[in-house]
């Protein structure tokens, strides 16, 4: 069967990335990654790319004179490469609505925050600020209005009275390494249909009820 085409667009790190090139890797799995767009160039990401033999494109958003240029040509770039499903993994540019029509239940983002809590920045300080005891990271469809759209995949984390912004982020970083290749599996083997403002999962293959008490 065809893998579906998939783009990730980063502008850091890339350990999303990282995790989505590692899932496709295995031979059965549902989705490939035939591009990666960077708007910075010296993201660190783009290194992990070039190993995967992945082919990266630096868009740099600097050269454009506004959203809207920038926007055009990120999609000729998605468009020219044939890609099917856009992944933003850790993507640091607010797109326009345009661009977020145009690929309408075709662009996924990961965020760092059991949503609809915590949109914007540095989701885990305001999780620590706000003293909750259970964070967590989404995977969700992307609509205009930033961090917004259905949800298709979500973990909790939990969270330490000791815990500081950077500690409790890099915990739930593990949890979001685990939850982006599970979304786009779900989205490639069809399983996921958006209804409205929810998606519905096909299949979810629950096997017990089970709950997260923080403490324990
Ligand atoms: C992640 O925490 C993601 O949730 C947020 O940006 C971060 C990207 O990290 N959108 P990385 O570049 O994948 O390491």
């Amino acid at each position: 069967m065809a893998r579906l085409k998939v783009a990730v667009l980063i502008s850091g790190s890339g350990t999303n990335l990282q995790a989505l090139i590692d899932a496709c890797a295995a031979p059965a799995f549902p989705a490939e990654i035939t591009k990666v767009i960077s708007n910075r160039p010296g993201a660190g990401g783009i290194a992990r790319a070039e190993r995967a033999g992945i082919p990266v494109q630096i868009i740099d958003h600097k050269a454009f004179a506004d959203r809207t240029a920038f926007d055009t040509a990120l999609n000729e770039a998605l468009c020219a490469s044939g890609i099917e499903l856009v992944c933003l993994a850790g993507f640091m540019r607010l797109l326009t609505a345009e661009f977020v029509t145009r690929w309408h239940d075709r662009l996924i983002n990961i965020h760092p925050s059991l949503l609809p809590a915590f949109k914007g920045l540095h989701a885990a300080h305001q999780a620590v600020d706000a003293g909750v005891r259970v964070a967590g990271c989404t995977v969700h469809f992307v609509r205009a209005e930033m961090d917004s759209g259905p949800i298709i995949v979500q973990a909790a984390v939990p969270v330490r009275s000791d815990d500081t912004g950077e500690s409790l982020q890099a915990r739930i970083q593990q949890a979001e390494h685990l939850c982006y290749p599970q979304a786009l599996k779900l989205i490639a083997e069809g399983r996921v249909k958006v209804d409205g403002d929810k998606t519905q999962l096909l299949d979810e293959g629950f096997t017990e009820e089970r709950r997260l008490i923080n403490p324990d």
